[in-house]
């Protein structure tokens, strides 16, 4: 049987149980029954393997796992998980039924104190029969791990857990990270691609958009978002982005309320476009839901003053995609001759579920990661591809010196393509002194 034998197949077999599914998805997103786990053809994987290893276990050692106590269990509802984690700083935000005052300890893996941070409660939130609180933890060191234990009164109603904050720029450690899209179907898509986030070590999630499907409701984030990934989030921080499915609702805002991230997007780019740092690393996020001249004159001034060696961009629509929804237009005309002038040597997004890998284009490699977990569909090739699947999976990136190694991983484990950047080579192929 061939493999687009072995499609069909699958696709009727998928059929039956996708009926349900798709009757809860958009007109957008038909043809998203179960998806294929495993790559049948592989890219470039002549480069070394995927370092494997589960992510966090030094956090997990030093501290423990953060888990919700069985007290715990009566008041709270979304378990706590970190955010907008800084060299300096991080936020930890719960969800809880209870009514009465919250602290974070925090302490060091020995046990020696550093703080005992009350928590607010967040008003502009409204999740569901509770109340959002969240807890900033301030005037930490660069690079450091600490341990945490979330208290309600008197009660622990976390395990002790833990954390690390960002390292500094001139950190001789790699920087390692995990990018998935269009992830929350809740199905076993989902829980396939999550079972295999598990197997690399990882410091940071990037999320390319559309985390909750299909309108990015306040019950998806906590069904298809936070009741899957919240073991990962309580030891380290995502910064996702938001794709079409989150604007279905109120414009986004309960992707907005749920998640706290960088506040540097201007008036109108706040918690919509953003950039961090994280070691050697500028991380910027944009909404392709609002590209235009607005956030293209802010990426500009933002990537102008970054001084990080390495720059990665991420956001939902891709410029340059071989899948059923094809290049955003709108992306290539106001973002692209940016990104090409700043010499961004890699660019992650989403929105066709599947993925696809371009040769450098204008010096720029961008990656379509859209096979986070709610189907797959199908992918050509344009005269741009070094690579493209229909399957799911995540991308794996690790940035250490002047090499970035990327990897893709399916929903079986297997990396079935990769690709080295290097950063001097990058600089002198494109003329840079
Ligand atoms: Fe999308």
């Amino acid at each position: 049987m061939d493999k687009a034998m072995r499609r069909a197949a699958k696709r009727w077999i998928g059929v039956a149980a996708g009926v349900a599914a798709l009757a809860t998805l958009g007109a957008g997103c038909l043809g998203n029954v179960s998806g294929d786990t495993s790559a049948t053809k592989v890219g470039d994987v002549s480069n070394p393997p995927a370092e494997r290893g589960r992510p966090g276990a030094d956090i997990e050692a030093a501290c423990g796992n953060g888990r919700v106590t069985d007290a715990g269990t009566r008041t709270i509802r979304r378990a706590p998980y970190l955010q907008d984690v800084t060299h300096r700083s991080a936020a930890l935000m719960w969800t809880t039924a209870g009514n009465g005052e919250a602290t974070v300890e925090v302490t060091t893996p020995s046990g020696e104190q550093v703080a005992t941070v009350p928590a607010r409660v967040e008003t502009s939130a409204r999740p569901l029969g509770a109340r959002q609180l969240v807890s900033e933890i301030a005037g930490l060191a660069v690079g450091t791990l600490y341990c945490y234990q979330v208290r309600e009164g008197d009660l622990p109603v976390t395990e002790r857990g833990g954390f690390r904050t960002a390292p500094a720029m001139e950190s001789d450690g790699a920087v390692r990270f995990v990018a998935l899209g269009d992830s929350g179907g809740g199905g076993e898509d989902q829980v396939a691609v999550l079972s295999q986030l598990e197997s690399v070590p990882f410091d940071l999630m990037l999320h390319v958009g559309d985390v909750a499907y299909d309108e990015g409701t306040r019950t998806q984030f906590e069904t298809r978002f936070f009741d899957m990934y919240s073991h990962l989030l309580s030891r380290i921080p995502i910064f996702p982005e938001s794709g079409n499915h989150e604007y279905k609702t109120d414009e986004a805002t309960p992707f907005r309320e749920v998640f706290r991230l960088p506040e540097n997007g201007g008036p109108n780019g706040r918690e919509r476009w953003f950039s961090f740092n994280w070691g050697s690393v500028h991380f910027v996020g944009l909404d392709t839901e609002r590209t235009g001249p607005e956030q293209a004159a802010w990426l500009e001034a933002d990537l102008a003053a970054n001084e990080r060696p390495w720059v990665i961009v991420y956001g939902h629509k891709p410029p340059y995609s071989s899948g059923e929804h094809g290049s955003d237009s709108k992306f290539r005309q106001y973002f692209v001759p940016i990104l090409e002038r700043f010499r961004v040597p890699l660019v992650l997004t989403g929105h066709d579920h599947n993925y696809e890998r371009t040769k450098p284009i204008g010096g720029v490699t961008y990656i379509v990661t859209g096979g986070g977990g709610v189907g797959t569909r199908t992918v050509g090739t344009s005269s741009y591809t070094a690579f493209s699947e229909q399957v799911l999976h995540f991308v794996y990136v690790t940035i250490h010196g002047n090499k970035l190694a990327l990897h893709a991983i399916d929903g079986t484990g297997k990396e079935f393509d990769s690709a080295v950047i290097e950063r001097g080579l990058l600089d002198a192929q494109l003329g840079k002194k």
